[in-house]
């Protein structure tokens, strides 16, 4: 092949732009659709619909959308650690980010189960007016008193109580590093008030 057949300079570097011009767009050109990243990638442990199964995976049915987002961004960035989520967080782009969370948003978190009554109205107690310490302010002031959340805070109704309970002591230890209020709220709970709460939201 003679040097005049090789392509000149101008095409090679229009050839380079369309490259990177589409390697941030999904690969069909369509936008992200959640349902389908939710089923080929998360399904196995957080159920088509979110409503979760093992009692360490949470429920992620009917969480607000950008506190979903952030999750998963602060599972790639390590401030939340879990090795499974870390890498799934970091494999998603923005855009397949957005569209999951929105996904997820969208279920509905089924029902609390109903757990030990004693332990629960213990939990209640705390959850409502607080342990005692001044600050620890009742959990009701910032998830809700039904526990539903809003946009800044997440909802808690439901949940799974064994990753409830694993959560306050993350945010206790500091390997949640993703909120100073809640690390200092946990570091004032005693083990047995976390399980008390935890046995409380599970079944709002
Ligand atoms: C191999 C199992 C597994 C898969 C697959 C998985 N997750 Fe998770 N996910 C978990 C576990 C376990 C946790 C709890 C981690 C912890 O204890 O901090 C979690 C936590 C989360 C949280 C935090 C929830 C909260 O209440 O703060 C979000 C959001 C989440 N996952 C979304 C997803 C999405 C979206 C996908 C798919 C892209 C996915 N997960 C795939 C196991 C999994
Ligand atoms: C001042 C507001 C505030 C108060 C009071 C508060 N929280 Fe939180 N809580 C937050 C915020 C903000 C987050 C989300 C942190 C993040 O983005 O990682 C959170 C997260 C949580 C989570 C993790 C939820 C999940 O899906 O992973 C649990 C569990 C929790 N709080 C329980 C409690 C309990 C129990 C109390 C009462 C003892 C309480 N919180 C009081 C603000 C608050």
């Amino acid at each position: 092949m003679s040097p005049h057949h090789l392509p000149g300079a101008p095409a090679i570097a229009a050839g380079a732009l369309l490259a990177c011009f589409f390697a941030f767009m999904p690969e069909d050109g369509r936008a992200a659709d959640g349902r389908q990243i939710a089923a080929a990638k998360c399904a196995t442990c957080h159920g088509n619909d979110g409503a979760g199964g093992e009692p360490d995976v949470p429920r992620i049915a009917g969480l607000q959308p950008a506190y979903l987002a952030r999750q998963l961004k602060e599972f790639a960035d390590g401030r939340r650690r879990n090795e499974d989520m870390a890498q799934l967080g970091a494999a998603l782009s923005e855009d397949e980010i957005r569209a999951v969370a929105a996904w997820y948003g969208g279920r509905k978190m089924p029902a609390g189960s109903p757990g030990d009554p004693a332990l629960a109205e213990a939990g209640r107690q705390i959850y409502e007016d607080g342990n005692g310490d001044p600050a620890v302010q009742p959990c009701a002031s910032c998830h809700q008193p039904d526990g539903a959340g809003n946009a800044r805070f997440p909802r808690l109704a439901g949940q799974q109580r064994p990753y409830v309970a694993k959560q306050l002591g993350e945010f206790k230890s500091g390997r949640r590093a993703t909120d100073p209020q809640m690390a200092d709220i946990a570091r004032r709970l005693k083990p047995q008030e976390i399980r008390a709460l935890a046995e409380y939201v599970g079944g709002l």
